[in-house]
């Protein structure tokens, strides 16, 4: 099969979908691989290492979507790419339909198949192409909060795990899923005193047994919360309560309670946030002040380390993206259930549920595409 790579072109997007790894494995197994010029330069991969790889370089991104039967990326293809993408390609990248209307009809429009990385979802509901950019996102809720709790940034100037003869930083995490779990390695190899709350107690008897002495679980609820939140120098929002809207744990009343100077990273606010004053930000302006309480909340925190998180995200799409290869996406969708589940639109037709739902598209069952050509 050919495999086609293009450059990221979303503001500030610098991941890649490919590294020269990967591509040496597609070359490995008697597939093409080409790679749109400068591809992975925003993640430290140069155009030769692909060539070493076994990839060929192409000069345009028009020339890299006509050539690949395969496309591979990282984000949702935007609006100047839609015209490039040719009837029966096969698209595997991010699409988040559901938010776009515009990307859901153009996709239609152009009868691709459209495979979304964020809905591969495994028997036990496990997301597996979603877990590395939260697990980035969680190691990375620290080091920014412990960053910001430093007083010329605006925090309350607490290093997070003290010195001998001073206490540590109190470090709560609202969420012991896989973002609180890569928050509490981090928080608790730094030194600092933290407490998990979430409402799962299977998950904090997980937690409480591999988990480090400092660390704590607690049950989520208000009046834990209020008791807390006083005292707390770093909050870390984690929640997530899948295809719903986080639910607002901290309050906005709830700041005055806080030190001034306390540091809020909320991770969930792509899903609204789950501190009511959460609103999204970006890196170039990460934090804003309210009653004195800093809030950090950043709805793409891994586009700020491209390395690692093409690495990532790579390491999970890579196996799935060589059978998509080797078997084609239909029989691939037969074979591995996760990837069925990832099947959004084929040919035109909506074939996810939600999707058509949401812009009251024709939904197709996907057993349709699976069963019957
Ligand atoms: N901002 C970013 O760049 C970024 C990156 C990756 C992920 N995220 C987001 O981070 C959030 C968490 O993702 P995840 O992968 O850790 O999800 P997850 O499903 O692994 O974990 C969510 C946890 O929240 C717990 N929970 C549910 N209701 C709760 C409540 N009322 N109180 C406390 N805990 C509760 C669940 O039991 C679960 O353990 C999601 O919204 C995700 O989209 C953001």
């Amino acid at each position: 099969m050919r495999i086609a790579i293009p450059k990221e072109i979303k503001n500030n997007e610098n991941r890649v979908a490919l590294t020269p790894a990967g591509a040496k494995e597609f070359v490995k197994n008697g597939h093409e691989v080409f790679v749109q010029k400068s591809a992975g330069e925003g993640s430290g991969f140069m155009d030769e290492a692909y060539e070493t790889a076994g990839a060929k370089i192409l000069p345009s991104i028009e020339a890299t979507y006509e050539t690949g039967e395969m496309v591979m990326k990282v984000k949702e293809p935007i609006s100047s790419e839609y015209e490039l993408i040719r009837e029966d390609q096969l698209l595997f990248t991010y699409f988040h339909f559901a938010s776009y209307e515009p990307l859901t009809r153009a996709m239609v429009k152009s009868k691709a198949v459209c495979l979304a990385y964020e809905t591969v979802e495994k028997p036990d509901k496990s997301l597996p192409l979603l877990v590395p950019m939260s697990e980035v996102a969680g190691r990375m809720a620290v080091q920014k909060g412990a960053n910001y709790l430093e007083k010329p940034l605006g925090g309350r100037g607490i290093l997070l795990g003290g010195v001998p003869g001073t206490l540590p930083a109190k470090v709560l995490i609202l969420g012991g899923g896989i973002v609180g779990t890569q928050a509490a390695w981090m928080a608790s190899g730094l030194g600092a005193d933290v407490i998990i709350l979430d409402v799962s107690l299977p998950r904090m008897r997980y937690l409480s047994d591999v988990m480090p002495k400092n660390v704590k679980t607690m049950m989520s609820n208000e009046y834990n919360i209020r008791n807390l939140i006083p005292t707390a120098d770093l909050i870390i929002g984690a929640v997530l309560i899948p295809g719903a809207k986080a639910p607002h744990l901290i309050t906005k009343d709830m700041l005055r309670e806080m030190v001034p100077g306390t540091v809020l990273v909320d991770v969930a606010v792509d899903q609204g946030g789950c501190i009511e004053t959460c609103k999204p930000t970006t890196h170039e302006k990460p934090t804003y002040t309210i009653e004195g309480v800093l809030h950090y909340c950043v709805a793409n925190m891994p586009g700020a380390v491209p390395y690692t998180s093409t690495l990532a995200l790579t390491n999970a799409t890579l196996p799935y993206a060589l059978e998509l290869a080797k078997r084609g996406w239909r029989d691939a969708c037969i074979r591995y259930p996760e990837l069925k589940a990832g099947l959004n639109i084929i040919k035109g037709d909506v074939v996810y549920q939600a999707v058509a739902n949401t812009f009251n598209l024709p939904y197709v069952p996907v057993s349709y595409y699976l069963n019957n050509n």
